[in-house]
């Protein structure tokens, strides 16, 4: 395939970072397409461990150019926050461009999310307070600035005192903070320069790029859980990281991507507020946590844990359009004696054959499990499929039974190396 995109098939943090950083070596181009630094991609390479926000999961390969293209919500500062903590672990960090069309995230944007959460009270989504939904807002609303209008500060300067209009009284409503015009500019300015060089049109490139055959990833964000269309809304984030998305946030045609390959945990975790058929409580869900390192790579909030869901992932298969998926954490079912699969849910006792749309329906649903033995032991050394337990290798059959997916790769660690292929993807 010379293209190929990686899709979170659950709620966020399947391991996106990883698989992405695992096939960029044989990538070209790298493209984020969506979400901004709500997003935490932990990478572990060459011994080293790095978190990603806002820089796709190619920027270790320095082989590849990275693409922040038009659907993202960038935030100049914490963009360059990245870029300095990156260059401080020895990467250079220069093989990357930004969209003249992305939308730019600031400060009253963050404020807004804060206030209105605190507003929300008991009904809030707990969100990741990084302004993601006020920006898309704004970008709805036609008030955003974007990232092209960095390079015009003339221009930004008028853009930024209509929205501060606007802004202004939503706060001061609120009990937030407010901004001035020279406030915002005087913050952006050390991003303004540094970034200004690596801003262009990013579709024109793209599309040359295509015509070349280059081989390119797309790497979502997020889980398809959170799309705001078609997740568990509202408890979802502001923009869809469904593969199908992915044409209009980089101005590519509907072919443009040949292949979606579903990431997938070996259970399920979600961070925030929302429904989750299979949670978990207690002492199992502590030793998974414990063992998969369940804590926010953006705001080490604990992540919920659940067991796995195939209802779920066979509606986003469905939605999606997926056949190979990649196994993460594998290796972290070792601390349980039984592994639970959902395999059905139930409404008054009644099988559904559908995921309710609406979270009060949702609400309702009774998952019915089946049970496999754990393998009990550290699978994290082995690399090739024949050596994992016969108990690991009825649970990778039995997924693969009750989804139709093909298990293209296992992983049992963060690391690199830690790496089973089945079948190669890209
Ligand atoms: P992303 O947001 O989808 O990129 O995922 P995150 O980086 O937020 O969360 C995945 C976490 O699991 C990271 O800390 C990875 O280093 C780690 N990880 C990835 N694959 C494996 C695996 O197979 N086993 C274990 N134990 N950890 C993994
Ligand atoms: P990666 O790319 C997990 C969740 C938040 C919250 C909801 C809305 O690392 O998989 P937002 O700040 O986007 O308005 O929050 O979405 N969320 C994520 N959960 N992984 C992510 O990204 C997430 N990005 C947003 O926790 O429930
Ligand atoms: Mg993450």
């Amino acid at each position: 395939m010379a293209t190929v995109a990686i899709e979170g098939m659950q709620w966020g943090d399947e391991g996106k970072g990883k698989v992405t950083d695992y096939f960029a070596s044989r990538a070209e181009i790298v493209v984020r397409s969506q979400g901004g630094n709500n997003a935490g991609h932990s990478i572990e390479h060459a011994g080293k461990r790095y978190a990603l926000r806002l820089l796709p999961s190619g920027i270790l390969n320095p082989n590849v150019t990275n693409v922040l293209a038009d659907g993202m919500v960038i935030n100049p500062i914490a963009l360059l926050d990245e870029i300095k903590g990156m260059k401080a672990q020895g990467i250079p960090c220069e093989n990357f461009i930004i969209s003249k069309r992305a939308s730019v995230l600031l400060p009253y944007h963050v404020e807004l999310d804060h206030v209105r959460e605190a507003a929300l009270g008991k009904a809030k989504i707990g969100t990741t307070g990084r302004g993601i939904g006020p920006c898309y807002e704004d970008k709805a609303q036609r008030t955003g600035l974007r990232m092209g209008d960095l390079l015009e500060p003339e221009y930004l300067r008028e853009r930024l005192e209509s929205a501060l209009a606007i802004k202004n009284i939503e706060l001061a409503a609120f009990g937030g903070k407010t901004f001035t015009v020279e406030e915002i500019m005087d913050s952006l300015k050390e991003a303004m320069d540094f970034l200004k060089p690596y801003i262009v049109d990013t579709s024109v490139f793209l599309r040359k790029a295509l015509k070349e055959n280059k081989k390119v990833l797309f790497e979502g964000a997020q889980g398809a859980l959170l799309c705001t269309t078609h997740g568990t809304y509202p408890y979802v984030t502001s923009s869809s990281p469904l593969a199908t998305a992915i044409p209009n946030n980089t101005g590519l045609p509907l072919n443009a991507v040949e292949d979606v390959v579903g990431i997938m945990k070996a259970y399920s975790t979600r961070v925030g507020e929302g429904p989750f058929p299979t949670e978990l409580d207690g002492e199992i869900a502590k030793n998974i946590r414990d063992k998969g390192h369940e804590y926010g790579t953006v705001t080490k909030r604990p992540r919920r844990v659940g067991w796995l869901d195939i209802p779920q992932l066979n509606y986003v298969a469905g939605i999606s359009g997926i056949k190979h998926v990649c196994l993460m954490l594998l290796d972290v079912l070792d601390v349980v004696d039984d592994i639970y699969i959902c395999t059905k849910y139930l409404i008054d006792g009644k099988e559904i054959d559908y995921i309710p749309s609406t979270v009060s329906e949702l609400a309702k649903v009774t998952p019915e499990y089946i049970s496999l033995p754990s393998w009990k032991e550290d699978i994290s050394h082995m690399t090739s499929y024949d050596a994992l337990p016969e108990k690991c290798k009825a649970y990778i059959a039995k997924i693969e039974e009750l989804t139709g997916l093909e298990i293209c790769m296992v992983s049992v660690g963060p690391d690199k190396d830690a790496t089973i292929i089945r079948k190669e993807m890209f």
